[in-house]
C-alpha cells in the first residue's frame, strides 16, 4: 500500500485545519524531540517540564497545553503539539532540543508454507535438523509489540489454549473501545492500546462506518502480520477457494501478542485500501510499548519518497530508545523496489527486512484459440466453464471511447464497454490502479474472466490475486504472446483453467521484484537491506471485516487470506527474534541482529546463487546478508555486538549531531563505518580504508576462527589478525579490514561491487558482506 501523493494530501489537510481550534495560522503536528530523560520524574513533572518548553514559544499558559497532542513519558523524551512553522524551529535551535519535525503519515506496505519452507531448506543442506523451535520453547514468555492496524482478536490463530499467566515483566493494559473489550485480550493478546490523534488532527474525526476506535483491525494487515509472528497452529486453513491448505502457524506460536494500533485507513473512495500511520502517534506507541515490558517490536511500516534523517525520523528515534532497553526492532525495507536506493528504515538500530518467494505457487493454464499452453499464477475461487473457448478481447479494443490510449489496456474503473466484453476473456495490463480492481472492472462490465498482463517493468514476477471472477495473471512475456496472438487472429478464443497449489517450485527462493533495493540514502555505510525473508503469497489470518481485494464492492469476508509484502516478511524475521530472545535472553538486540546476519544463506535451495525474478544473480543490495536460517542463527559462533553508545556515537559521526542531549559528541568521532555492524559498506572508495570490527564469542568454550575474504572486484581485502584464538565464551577479539582500490579499475565510479569475509572454526560460519563503491 502507499500513501496518496502531497499533491491530493494537502486539500484536505488545509480543510481539517479550518475545523480545529487555530485556524488563524498554519499550524500542524510536530514532534519536538529531546532525547533521554534524565532522573526520576513523575508524569506530571515531565508533562510539566514539556509544557514550560512550549510556552517558551506560545503566547500563553492555555495555548501550551491546549497544543499537546502527547507527552512522551516512558523512555522516550519529547512531545507531539500544534505549531507553526516558527514555532517549531524556534523551539529547535534551543539546547535541549535534538530536533523537531512534522508528523507525517507513513505506509503501511503491505502462514501455511513459509515456515516448513524455510526449516526444510535449512534441512536439506545437511545441517541439523530444526529444533529451534523446540529448544527455544516457541518463543514461550517473549512479548512481540506489533505497531500496526489492530487485532481480529476471535481468530483462532490467537487462540490462549494451554498458556497461563502473563509473564512477569508485562505492564501493559488492555484498551476497550469499538467492539473490543477486555475480554478480547487473553493469555495471547496480552495487552492492546490504539494511538488515533495525530491521524484524526489530519484527516478529521474517524469515520466509524470502516473503522474500529479501539485495536480491532478493520484492514487485516496487523492481523496478517501478527499471527505470521506468533499465530497458534491452526489445522486444515487456506485461502478463499482452499489454496495454499495446510497447517497455519506463527514462527514463535507460544509467544505473546502486545498490540499497538497506529495505522489507520485514509478516507476516500477505498478507505480500506491504503493505511496511513503518523509519526506521532507511533512514537507514542513506541514509548508505551518500553514501558509495557516488551522484548521485540515489530513494524511493517515505510516511509515513501526521501527517507528523513535518524533524527527526525520518529521509526528510528523509537528504535533507538527501544534498542537502549535490548528491545529487538525488526522493519520491512519497503515495495519499492527492484530500482536501486528504494530501502527505507535505515538505522543501523533496527533489522531491515527484504521480500523473497517461497516454493509455492497456485498454476492455472491458458489455453489459445491456436492450442498454445501459458501457465498463469491465481488464487481466485471461481472456475470458468472449461468444456468450450470463450472469445478473447484485449482491453484497449473494448473500451469507452475517449478512454486515453496509454491506459485504454489497464481495464481501470468505468472504462470498458459492457458491448464489446460480454462474456468475453477480457486481456488487461498492470501499471496503474489496483490489480484486484481492474478484475473488478471486468466483472461490472460483464465479463467472463480477467487475464492480467504484467507490465514489461514487472517481469516474471506474479502476484496472485483473489479476484471476484474466474481468472489469472502472466508474466509480460506471456502477455506479448497472447497480444501478439489476438492481433494475428480473426477470432481470438481462450480458456482459463482453475489453479492448484504447487509445491516444490524452483528455484526457490528469489528476490521479490517489489522488495527494496540498497544502497542506503541516508547513510551509505550502513548496509540496508539488512536479511530477507519470504514475503511473496503468505497465507495468514485476516480481519473479516475485510474482504480479500479490500475493494468496497466485495462483500466476501475470509479467515485466512494470502498476501505479499516486505510486510509480509518483516514478521517471519521478528519471530526468528523471538525464538533467539527465549533461547538467548541474556543477548543484546544487537547480538541477536547480528546472529541472524551472519548465518544467512546466499544460496536457494538446490545450492545456487539467490537470483531475482529475472533470473539475475541477486547481491547484498538486495538482500543484505541473505535469506534468514533460523536453527542457525541459534548458535553463530561469533556476534557483532553493539551498545547503546555506540549508537549515539556512530549518529554523532553520521548526521553530525547528537540523538541525545546528554551525551557529548566526541571532537572527533570514529568513522560510520567503525561502527560494529556485521556487514560492511564502504562508499567512494579513493585509495584505501581500514574499518575495524568487533567480534564476541558466544560458542560454548576456547575457539579458534580463520578468516577468508571473496575480493570485491577492482578491490583488495587485508583482514588482520587472520586467526582469532577464545580462551571461553563471551571473550571479545578486535580485528581490522583493510580495502584497497586495485591499480587496475574495471568498475565504473559510483557503482558498487560486492564481496564478503567470513569467520569459521570449523562448526560455524560468520559470513559478513562488503559493498564499495568506488570514488
Ligand atoms: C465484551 O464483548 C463481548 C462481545 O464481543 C461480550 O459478549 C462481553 O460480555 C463483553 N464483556 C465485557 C466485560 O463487557
Ligand atoms: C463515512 O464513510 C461512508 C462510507 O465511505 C460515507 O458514506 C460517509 O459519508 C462517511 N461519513 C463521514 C462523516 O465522512
Ligand atoms: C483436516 O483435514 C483432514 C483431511 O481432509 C481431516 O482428516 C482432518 O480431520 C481435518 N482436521 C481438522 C482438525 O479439521
Ligand atoms: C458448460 O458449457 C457447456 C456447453 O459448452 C454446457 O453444456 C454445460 O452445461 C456448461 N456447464 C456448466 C456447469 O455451466
Ligand atoms: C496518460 O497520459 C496523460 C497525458 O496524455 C497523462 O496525464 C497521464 O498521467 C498518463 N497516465 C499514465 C497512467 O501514464
Ligand atoms: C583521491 O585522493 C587523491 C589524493 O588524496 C585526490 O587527489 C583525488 O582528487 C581523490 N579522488 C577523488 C575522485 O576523490
Amino acid at each position: 500500500m502507499r500513501t496518496a501523493s502531497r499533491s491530493i494530501l494537502l486539500p484536505i489537510f488545509f480543510f481539517v485545519f479550518c475545523f480545529t481550534a487555530y485556524c488563524n495560522e498554519q499550524r500542524r503536528i510536530y514532534i519536538v524531540y529531546l532525547g533521554e530523560h534524565k532522573g526520576l520524574k513523575s508524569p506530571q513533572e515531565i508533562l510539566k517540564g514539556h509544557h514550560s518548553l512550549l510556552f517558551s514559544v506560545k503566547n500563553s499558559e492555555e495555548e501550551a497545553s491546549g497544543a499537546i497532542l502527547y507527552s512522551y513519558k516512558h523512555s522516550i523524551n519529547g512531545f507531539a503539539a500544534l505549531l507553526t512553522e516558527e514555532e517549531a524551529t524556534k523551539l529547535s535551535q534551543m539546547e535541549e532540543v535534538v530536533s523537531a519535525f512534522p508528523s507525517e503519515g507513513r505506509s503501511s506496505p503491505h502462514t501455511t508454507r513459509s515456515w516448513k519452507f524455510i526449516t526444510q531448506e535449512e534441512g536439506s543442506k545437511g545441517s541439523e535438523k530444526n529444533l529451534i523451535g523446540s529448544k527455544a520453547k516457541c518463543g514461550k514468555n517473549v512479548i512481540v509489540g506489533m505497531l500496526d492496524s489492530g487485532i481480529w482478536p476471535e481468530s483462532e490463530s490467537f487462540s490462549d489454549r494451554g498458556i497461563r499467566h502473563f509473564p512477569k515483566r508485562w505492564k501493559g493494559i488492555c484498551q476497550e473501545g469499538d467492539a473490543f473489550n477486555s475480554s478480547h485480550c487473553n493469555n495471547k493478546i496480552i495487552g492492546a492500546r490504539y494511538y488515533v490523534k495525530s491521524y484524526e488532527y489530519y484527516y478529521g474525526p474517524l469515520n466509524k462506518t470502516y473503522a474500529y476506535r479501539s485495536p480491532r483491525d478493520n484492514d487485516g494487515h496487523g492481523t496478517h502480520t501478527a499471527s505470521t509472528v506468533a499465530g497458534r497452529a491452526v489445522r486444515n486453513v487456506s485461502a478463499l477457494g482452499g489454496f495454499a491448505w495446510g497447517t497455519a502457524t506463527g514462527g514463535a506460536p507460544l509467544a505473546r501478542l502486545a498490540i499497538y494500533k497506529v495505522c489507520w485507513p485514509i478516507p476516500g473512495p477505498n478507505p480500506n485500501i491504503e493505511n496511513t500511520c503518523f509519526d506521532a502517534d507511533m512514537l507514542a506507541a513506541f514509548d508505551d510499548a518500553i514501558a509495557d515490558g516488551v522484548h521485540v517490536i515489530s513494524m511493517s511500516i515505510g516511509t515513501t519518497g526521501e527517507p528523513p534523517e535518524y533524527s527526525k525520523d520518529s521509526m528510528a528515534i523509537g528504535a533507538l530508545h527501544a534498542a537502549k532497553r535490548d528491545i529487538v526492532v525488526v522493519c520491512s525495507a519497503g515495495n519499492d523496489g527492484p530500482g536501486p536506493a528504494t530501502v527505507t528504515n535505515l538505522a543501523p538500530w533496527m533489522i531491515t527486512v527484504g521480500a523473497s518467494s517461497v516454493d509455492r505457487a497456485f498454476d492455472s493454464l491458458v489455453l489459445l484459440g491456436n492450442g498454445v499452453t501459458i501457465k498463469g499464477q491465481t488464487v481466485t475461487p471461481y472456475v470458468l466453464n472449461s468444456s468450450h473457448f470463450y472469445p478473447l478481447v484485449y482491453a484497449r479494443d473494448a473500451v469507452h471511447p475517449g478512454i486515453p490510449s496509454n491506459i485504454s489496456g489497464q481495464c481501470l474503473p468505468n472504462s470498458l464497454d459492457g458491448d464489446k466484453v460480454r462474456g468475453k476473456v477480457v486481456l488487461c495490463l498492470r501499471g496503474s490502479g489496483l490489480r484486484v480492481a481492474k478484475g473488478l472492472e471486468v466483472k461490472r462490465a460483464g465479463g467472463a474472466a480477467i487475464i492480467l498482463g504484467n507490465a514489461v517493468a514487472s517481469g516474471n514476477e506474479i502476484p496472485v490475486d483473489a479476484h471476484v471472477l474466474p481468472g489469472t495473471a502472466v508474466s509480460s512475456d506471456d502477455a506479448i504472446a497472447i497480444l501478439k496472438y489476438i492481433d494475428a487472429t480473426r477470432r481470438p478464443s481462450a480458456k482459463v483453467g482453475s489453479a492448484r497449489t504447487v509445491l516444490g517450485v524452483t528455484p526457490a527462493p528469489v528476490m521479490a521484484a517489489f522488495s527494496s533495493r540498497g544502497p542506503n540514502r541516508v547513510e551509505p555505510s550502513i548496509l540496508k537491506p539488512d536479511i530477507t525473508a519470504p514475503g511473496l503469497n503468505i497465507l495468514a489470518a485476516w480481519s473479516e471485516s475485510s474482504s480479500p481485494t479490500k475493494l468496497e464492492d466485495d462483500h466476501r469476508s475470509v479467515k485466512y487470506d494470502l498476501y505479499s509484502g516486505t510486510s509480509m516478511s518483516c514478521p517471519h524475521v521478528s519471530a526468528v527474534a523471538a525464538l533467539l530472545k527465549s533461547l538467548h535472553p541474556d543477548w543484546s538486540s544487537a547480538a541477536i541482529r547480528s546472529a541472524m546476519m551472519t548465518t544467512a544463506t546466499v544460496e536457494n535451495a538446490r545450492g545456487e546463487a539467490l537470483t531475482d525474478t529475472s533470473g539475475r544473480v541477486a547481491g547484498p543490495m538486495d538482500y543484505g546478508s541473505g535469506h534468514i536460517r533460523p536453527a542457525h542463527a541459534s548458535d553463530p559462533g561469533l556476534v557483532y555486538d553493539a551498545s547503546y553508545e555506540d549508537y549515539l556515537l556512530f549518529a554523532c559521526s553520521s548526521i553530525g549531531a547528537q540523538m541525545d542531549p546528554s551525551f557529548r559528541c566526541p571532537e572527533t568521532p570514529p568513522s560510520p563505518s567503525d561502527l560494529n555492524y556485521p556487514s560492511i559498506a564502504v562508499s567512494h572508495l579513493n585509495g584505501s580504508v581500514t574499518v575495524r570490527r568487533t567480534v564476541t564469542n558466544v560458542g560454548r568454550g576456547p575457539a579458534k576462527y580463520r578468516v577468508t575474504a571473496t575480493e570485491p572486484t577492482g578491490v583488495s581485502v587485508h583482514i588482520l589478525p587472520q586467526k582469532l584464538r577464545f580462551k571461553r565464551s563471551g571473550q571479545r577479539r578486535r580485528f581490522s579490514v583493510t580495502l584497497k582500490v586495485r591499480g587496475r579499475r574495471d568498475t565504473p565510479s559510483g557503482d558498487y561491487v560486492a564481496g564478503s569475509y567470513t569467520w569459521s572454526d570449523g562448526t560455524h560460519v560468520v559470513r559478513s558482506p562488503i559493498v564499495v563503491s568506488l570514488a
